[in-house]
């Protein structure tokens, strides 16, 4: 078992709040993702869980067991770093098995545990060698058999993925996905990189200088922010947000739109509350890859002309200045006359806009 609640979780660093009021549940078996930008706070609250760090209020239970007091080794937690932290003298087994032994676990056991869990690993070739003749990826693995020989109820990953090479990142995040299918156990990971959260989690939560903003799957958040900030975090390349003013509401409660930014002079959008109190002037979202062919059936036809086209191969990003000091980003697949200057006719759906007051909160 592992099941973590968070409970009012409070931290500063001097003057600074820099967790303010955590309330979490984390089933057992989950796998919750932290995202956010650098410096909200992720790494303090893991710490936290971790015991590494002390909370200045508030309760974390473990299977409905206080342990805000606990020491960090009598948490059944066990944790892995962005550096990993390996003892450089060691072997890849004895660093594998040096907190069994101190554990005071007989030896042949130790030696069968880090025998399967290389294995899993695919780090028997390995065995043998100290850290510095082993690639980042391998000490990471390192690292991470360290943590599972420890059979941990709670796993917890900090950045495990940062100081790796962009492929290596691809082949590990998905050796992770595998190993939390294969232990089934529950894991918590920080990452600022919002593609990491979206494939690894079952559960995001996105913090914001020590808040946290919106918890939810991979895709009620993509689908569904409560915010600009959590619909801008996720999905790249970012959501465009572009100024609207609000002529009127139609019967069936919907808003009709100027939006100056887009050509479109009258489109009626749907609220997500129909209670919302909407001002004048709102913030519409629309995602790059929800700008479609022109003529899309419940669409609306813009056009625009790209001030910088980028050619992925599959895709292509189309850039063009919205008269503001943001521009907007469009996805486009399949479109040869593609260029610079040459107009661009696309569509967008109603139902694929969102739309924010000025303080970003979803309307
Ligand atoms: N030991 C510390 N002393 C003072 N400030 C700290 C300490 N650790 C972290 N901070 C500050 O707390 C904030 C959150 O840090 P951190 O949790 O490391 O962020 P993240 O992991 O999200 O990048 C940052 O502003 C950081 O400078
Ligand atoms: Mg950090």
């Amino acid at each position: 078992m592992g099941k973590l609640q968070l409970k009012n979780m409070k931290k500063a660093f001097g003057e600074t709040e820099v967790i303010r009021n955590v309330d979490l549940m984390v089933d057992d078996g989950e796998f919750v993702v932290f995202v956010g930008p650098s410096g909200c706070g992720k790494s303090t609250l893991l710490r936290m869980i971790a015991g590494l760090e002390t909370a200045d209020s508030g309760e974390i239970e473990i299977d409905g067991i206080d342990v805000s007091r606990s020491d960090p080794s009598k948490r059944g937690i066990a944790m892995v770093f962005q550096t990993y932290a390996l003892y450089p003298h060691m072997t890849v087994e004895e660093n594998m098995a040096f907190g069994l032994e101190m554990a005071g676990m007989p030896l042949a056991e130790r030696q069968q545990l880090v025998e399967k869990t290389a294995r899993t690993l695919h780090l028997e070739p390995y065995l043998k060698r100290k850290p510095k003749q082993l690639s980042g990826g391998q000490r990471q693995r390192v690292a991470i058999g360290r943590a599972i020989v420890r059979d941990p109820k709670i796993f917890l990953f900090d950045e495990p993925l940062s100081n790796l090479d962009a492929e290596l990142r691809v082949r590990m995040r998905i050796e992770i996905a595998k190993l939390h299918a294969d232990l089934g156990a529950t894991m918590i990971y920080v990452t600022h990189d919002q593609v990491e959260a979206m494939t690894l989690a079952s559960r995001i939560v996105v913090l914001r200088d020590g808040l946290i903003e919106q918890v939810g799957t991979p895709l009620e958040l993509y689908s569904d922010p409560d915010n600009a900030f959590v619909a801008g975090f996720i999905g790249s390349p970012k959501m465009n947000f572009v100024p609207a003013t609000v002529l009127g509401r139609t019967e069936a409660g919907g808003m009709r739109l100027n939006v100056p930014d887009l050509g479109l002079a009258d489109i009626v959008v749907t609220l997500r509350d129909a209670n919302s109190k909407v001002p004048q002037q709102v913030v519409l979202g629309i995602r790059p890859e929800h700008f479609l062919d022109p003529d899309t059936a419940d669409s609306a036809n813009v056009s625009m002309i790209p001030e910088v086209v980028e050619h992925l191969g599959g895709v292509s990003y189309a850039y063009t200045d919205a008269g503001r000091d943001s521009s907007l980003i469009a996805e486009v697949r399949g479109k040869p006359g593609l260029k610079v200057g040459n107009e661009l006719r696309l569509s967008v759906r109603p139902v694929d806009c969102l739309l924010f007051d000025g303080d970003g909160k979803r309307l």
